[in-house]
Order: structure tokens, then C-alpha cells, then sequence
């Protein structure tokens, strides 16, 4: 939260980004907006940076996780930080080609990747690719072979793993959709090498989102070194391995990890291992950036519980509807007098339409506005127009200065892919 904070303007305490009172900006965009700060974004993505340098690892590569936060205008600043991508569609992988990622620095995921997902990366330059299924890896040789391209490719392990956190965004134990059993990836990478058109890269793992400890990942890269290890002594050329994301961020003080640490692990996974390193990072690049910003409609009290009925809602921010996950809300304005405790429910016909439970705050009035905390990332990328309501604008704030990066698109424009 190092450069969202609570400054004087015309006598009142007002929240800033950077240089910037929030309140200007929802004067000029409305309610309500996404907003980031462009120097947490550049923070986040540096201390990965730091991290690899404290530790000397030279051969590594970020991959941003797009699908945390696809807005072209972020990504292009991760792409002139040199930032590879992790993307899971077709639809990512052009937009960051468009945003200025070297099709070469994008590693193609995902575990249901079609025949045309396939042929669209290939022929737009990307070469490497996490493979999740043996019929995966048939359709990739299928596919380049046609194409006249060599595909390089890592097997996604599932090394089942608990990675004890929300058990809807855990990805690497046995039975979750994700990966190849950890057993059989020796007998499918001596198939692969049959195959003409494939490369044998290395090997990815991903064992899930907001963790928060690094325990789960020492078990699980443990287990990752020591299948590296087999492989190469089965004379299989490995030389890479994609570590994928997961670092957790502070949504309600968590103890997070400390990246320095993580990558001392990595350093300790490939130790005399001599391959390349991957990460994948979504969350930990963008969660903190950005803010939710919301308005007040009404007070509703009943017998049971106060609300605060804001004009964001579960369409704009899905994440504590789906998961149940916790956002620190702070007041645009800071004011004195009595508190009350109240949930702030979105106009969505769902009663799963509730942004925040039972938080204490000072009583509002009409058009306060709120900022949700750390909604950079799964916030505007997992929106969607439910009931018909707008997507919301994004915007990004450098200093003193704001620009929409999104804007607000008009009701005929929801319309126009219907009746044009
Ligand atoms: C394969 C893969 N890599 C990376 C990520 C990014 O995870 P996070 O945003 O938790 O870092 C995900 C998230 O679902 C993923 O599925």
C-alpha cells in the first residue's frame, strides 16, 4: 500500500494513488472505476528482478500470468520491463503480442488448448508450450508438423501437492483437472521423443494461487528436482524448468512470502541441474496495484444487518463472491464520528452479491465513496456484464497524472455484437 495513502486536500483527508486524489478521478469517470498505480506495478515486477539478482540466477524468465490482468496498457509496461508471458488462449496471446511481448518470451498454457489455439500460436511466433494431457502433445506434433515448425514443449506434473490454500484455487493435487501425474511423465516424454515435430524443453508445475507459505512449494519443488534428476539420467535433455505462480499477496495481513527466500528455493531446486528457470507470477505483479473504487447509493438497515448498497457489485469484482476472499475497504474520505458495523452488497440479483462482510466503519452518507484494496488482479479480468451492467473503466495513475486505460462502454456498445 506503499503509494496508496491518505493526504490533505482542501482541509479534508483524502486518498491518494501516487500523487493523485481518487476523488478527482471519479469526478471525471464516475463510478465505479478500476485504478492502479504504475509505480507498484513497476515495484512488484522489480523485487522478482531483485530476487534473482540477489541469488546471481542469470537464465530466467518472468512470465506475467496475463489472465490476473489482461488491460493492453499494463501489459505493454510489463512488456518494455522485459517480461515474458504465461498465457491460456489465443485471445492472450494476441493481445500480448499486440502489447509488445516477443512471441518468443510467451509460454503457451492451459489444459484445454484446441487445434486452432494451437495453429494461431504457432503461426504467430510462439515455440514454447506447457503440455497437460498425452493427447495434448499428439495434437501439438500433429499441428506443427503441418506447419513445417519445431514446438518446444515442458510437461505441466502434477506433483499432488496440497498448496493449502483456497481449495477452489488449488491446482496441484491428484484429482484436480491440472498437469500429468508426477508417475508417468517418464513414459510419456520417451514417446515424445519420437515424435518429429516436438522438442523436449522442460518441465512446468503450477500447484496454485495465494499461497501464502513456502512450504507448500519446498514439497513440491523437492519432488520437481527429483524427477528433473531421473529424467537427465535417463539421457532426456531438460533444460528448463517453469516453477509457474502462486506467490500470495496481503489482502487482510497475511504473511506473505518473502521472494528472496522463494527464489533462494529455486536456486536450491537447480542447483547442478544446469537449466533455465520460468516463473509465472500473476497475482503477486498486479494484485496490489490496484483498487476498486465504488460509490454509495443507500443505507439499508434490517432487523439483522446494516448495508452499505454500493454501485459495485459481484459482476465487477468476483473474487468474494466465488472464493469468499477478503478486500480491505478504506474510505475515499476519511471522517470522524459514530462507526457501525455494515456489509457492503452490490446491486446484483445474487446473494452472493456481497463485496465485504461485517466491516466497521464510520456511518456513510450518500456518494462516499469506498476503495476496494489490492483488486489488481482476478478483479477486472474475471468482469463480466452481468445483468447488463457496463464493464467498468479502468485507470492508471503515473504521479500526478491519470489516464483511462479502459474506458466505460456505452449501452449501445453492449449491444452492437447482437444486432449488427
Ligand atoms: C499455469 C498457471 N501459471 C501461473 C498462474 C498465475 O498464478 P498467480 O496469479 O497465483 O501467480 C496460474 C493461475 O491460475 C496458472 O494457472
Amino acid at each position: 500500500m506503499k503509494y496508496f495513502s491518505y493526504k490533505n486536500l482542501r482541509n479534508k483527508n483524502e486518498l491518494f494513488v501516487e500523487n493523485v486524489a481518487i476523488s478527482e478521478i471519479a469526478k471525471q469517470v464516475g463510478t465505479p472505476f478500476y485504478c492502479y498505480s504504475r509505480l507498484t506495478l513497476f515495484e512488484n515486477y522489480h523485487s522478482f528482478v531483485e530476487a534473482f539478482e540477489v541469488h546471481k540466477i542469470l537464465d530466467y524468465k518472468i512470465c506475467y500470468a496475463i489472465k490476473a490482468n489482461y488491460n493492453f496498457h499494463l501489459v505493454k509496461i510489463l512488456a518494455g520491463l522485459g517480461a515474458g508471458i504465461d498465457a491460456v488462449s489465443a485471445g492472450e496471446i494476441h493481445r500480448a503480442i499486440k502489447a509488445g511481448i516477443d512471441p518468443k518470451k510467451i509460454v503457451f498454457a492451459g489444459v484445454g488448448k484446441t487445434r486452432e489455439d494451437l495453429i494461431f500460436a504457432l503461426q504467430n511466433g510462439v515455440e514454447e508450450f506447457s503440455v497437460e494431457s498425452v493427447e495434448e502433445m499428439f495434437l501439438l506434433n500433429e499441428v506443427a508438423t503441418n506447419l513445417h515448425k519445431i514446438a518446444k514443449f515442458s510437461l505441466r506434473v502434477n506433483p499432488d501437492v496440497d498448496a493449502k490454500t483456497h481449495h477452489k484455487i488449488s491446482t496441484g493435487r491428484k484429482g484436480d483437472k491440472f498437469g500429468i501425474d508426477i508417475d508417468l511423465v517418464e513414459e510419456i516424454y520417451a514417446l515424445a521423443s519420437k515424435l518429429p515435430a516436438l522438442e523436449i524443453y522442460g518441465i512446468s508445475m503450477h500447484i496454485g494461487s495465494q499461497i501464502t507459505s513456502l512450504e507448500p512449494f519446498e514439497i513440491a519443488f523437492e519432488k520437481l528436482r527429483k524427477l528433473c534428476q531421473n529424467l537427465i539420467k535417463k539421457g532426456f535433455k531438460i533444460k528448463n524448468l517453469d516453477f509457474g505462480g502462486g506467490v500470495g499477496i496481503d489482502y487482510n495481513s497475511d504473511k506473505t512470502i518473502n521472494l528472496k527466500e522463494y527464489v533462494s528455493l529455486i536456486k536450491k531446486t537447480i542447483q547442478d541441474l544446469n537449466v533455465k528457470v520460468t516463473i509465472a507470477p500473476g497475482r503477486a505483479i498486479v494484485g496490489s496495484a490496484g483498487l476498486l473504487i465504488t460509490k454509495t447509493i443507500y443505507l439499508k438497515e434490517t432487523p439483522r444487518k446494516n448495508f452499505v448498497i454500493i454501485d459495485g457489485a459481484i459482476n465487477d469484482l468476483m473474487r468474494p463472491g466465488l472464493y469468499g476472499s477478503y478486500h480491505e475497504v478504506l474510505p475515499v474520505e476519511k471522517k470522524e464520528g459514530f462507526k457501525n458495523n455494515f456489509d457492503f452488497a452490490g446491486p446484483v440479483c445474487e446473494t452472493t452479491d456481497i463485496l465485504a462482510v461485517n466491516r466497521e466503519i464510520v456511518i456513510p452518507n450518500a456518494n462516499d465513496l469506498f476503495a476496494f484494496c489490492s483488486a489488481g488482479a482476478y478483479g477486472s479480468s474475471m468482469s463480466n456484464e452481468y445483468n447488463c451492467r457496463p464493464l467498468v473503466p479502468e485507470v492508471l495513475v503515473d504521479d500526478n497524472k491519470f489516464e483511462i486505460i479502459r474506458r466505460r462502454p456505452t449501452f449501445a456498445e453492449m449491444l452492437h455484437l447482437e444486432i449488427s
